[in-house]
């Protein structure tokens, strides 16, 4: 059982994240179009179900959740020039899908912009967008919540996809990658080689299981 101490030196270490939330919030508020900062509160809230799900650290989810699109104001030509300006690498690859760049330089921005310094967080808004083999659970838990928050609804499968994030993440995140990448052969977009390496792995973990698989 805990201390007095302990209890207390807790209750105060929820108060302080308490704050920090609702500072970055307020950051986010104004750095955001109203429409972006819904999605990201309830990313944020979808990061935290399913990290109670997961045995994942709330506070980091939460968090994860909440800054991943933090960068998604700046238009395609803006993050190119971020990206050169704070020398972050951005492969030819991404330049063709660029609108997947604001992940990448949202790991910058949101330790630039809101201060933030965990590493496995900013992890997870690097990789929200193309996800990368053997993600960890923070990241897959950030990259799914994307997917399935509340307030989407134009993917196909989204009420399938949503039971199984919280059953399975990495079916769940096997079956984002699939549909991702075939609505983009269908709609003529580029895929980056990262969202296909990502598939594959998946994939074969999927197969690994014996579970069936497309
Ligand atoms: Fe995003
Ligand atoms: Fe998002």
């Amino acid at each position: 059982m805990a201390s007095g101490k302990q209890a207390k030196e807790k209750s105060s270490n929820k108060k302080k994240d308490l704050t920090e939330i609702y500072e970055i919030r307020k950051k986010l508020q104004k750095i955001l179009k109203p429409d972006r900062y819904e999605h990201s509160l309830s990313v944020s809230f979808t990061c935290i179900c399913l990290a109670m799900r997961y045995g994942v650290d709330l506070y980091k989810a939460e968090i994860a959740g909440l800054v991943h699109d933090c960068a998604k104001q700046f238009s395609d030509g803006d993050l190119i020039k971020a990206c050169e300006k704070d020398k972050v690498e951005i492969t030819e690859d991404m330049k063709k899908a660029p609108q997947v760049i604001h992940s990448v330089y949202g790991a910058v921005y949101a330790r630039k912009a809101l201060g933030i310094e965990d590493p496995e967080i900013l992890s997870a808004v690097y990789h929200h967008t193309l996800g990368k083999p053997q993600m960890s659970l923070l990241e897959a838990i950030v990259f799914t919540a994307d997917y399935i928050e509340a307030r989407r609804y134009k993917a196909a499968r989204l009420p399938e996809i949503r039971q199984m994030a919280f059953m399975d993440i990495e079916r769940a995140v096997y079956e984002i990658n699939h549909d991702t990448i075939l609505y983009l052969e269908e709609s003529g977009g580029y895929i980056c080689k990262l969202s296909y390496d990502t598939y594959q792995y998946y994939k074969e973990l999927m197969k690994s299981r014996g579970l069936p698989i497309d």
